[in-house]
């Protein structure tokens, strides 16, 4: 599949069949996800991999949006031990954020589905996804993406909505707020 294809095919995908993904796979999605920028290099992200039932089972029901069957879980969490200080800190989860669109760019260029489920800003699914993982204070999960093969199709994105691109140019009218 090509950048073009890949882009515009990506979907959130919720309903997978069993098949495994190979652990091969998995480590290619990872490599994906720490290609991804970082404020200042600091790849401040830690991937939790989940494949046995024991851990899926509680995992999906964190919370109603993140209840979905699927073979594998990536949990993306932020080491804030590596994050940047002070006010810059936060820029953590933009890392992250960047990790986890390369990790679902990632599946659909490999034929796989995926979804991505937000955690932070919620408190309870959070709090239980800690929990369930063991993780340490300083290890903040920010999203659990669900992946595996695909047992739904999606139609690709198409179009681009100009009212929202807004070319700045000296002269050009003020817009109004939509
Ligand atoms: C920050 C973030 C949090 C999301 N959380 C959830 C979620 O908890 N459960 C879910 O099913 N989808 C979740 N999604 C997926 C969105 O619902 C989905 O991206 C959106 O509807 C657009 O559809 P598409 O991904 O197929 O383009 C989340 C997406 C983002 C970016």
């Amino acid at each position: 599949m090509d950048f073009h294809e890949t882009i515009l095919n990506r979907r959130s995908i919720r309903r997978f069949t069993d098949s495994p993904v190979p652990e091969a796979t998995i480590l290619k999605l990872l490599e994906y996800a720490s290609a991804a920028p970082s404020a200042c290099n600091r790849k401040p992200w830690e991937f939790y991999v989940v494949t046995e039932e024991k851990f899926l089972s509680p995992l999906r029901k964190a919370s109603r949006f993140t209840n979905y069957i699927s073979p594998l879980n990536i949990v993306v969490c932020g080491n804030t031990r590596r994050s940047l200080p002070l006010q810059l800190s936060s820029y953590w989860i933009q890392d992250c954020s960047a990790a986890i669109e390369n990790i679902l760019l990632g599946a659909t260029s490999l034929g796989l589905g995926a979804v991505w489920c937000g955690l932070l800003p919620q408190v309870r699914p959070q709090d239980r996804v800690r929990k369930i993982l063991s993780l340490p204070e300083h290890i903040i999960p920010l999203a659990l993406i669900h992946i595996g093969t695909p047992s739904e199709a999606r139609p690709p994105h198409e179009g681009l909505d100009m009212k929202r691109v807004h070319f700045v140019k000296e002269g050009a009218p003020v817009e109004e707020d939509e």
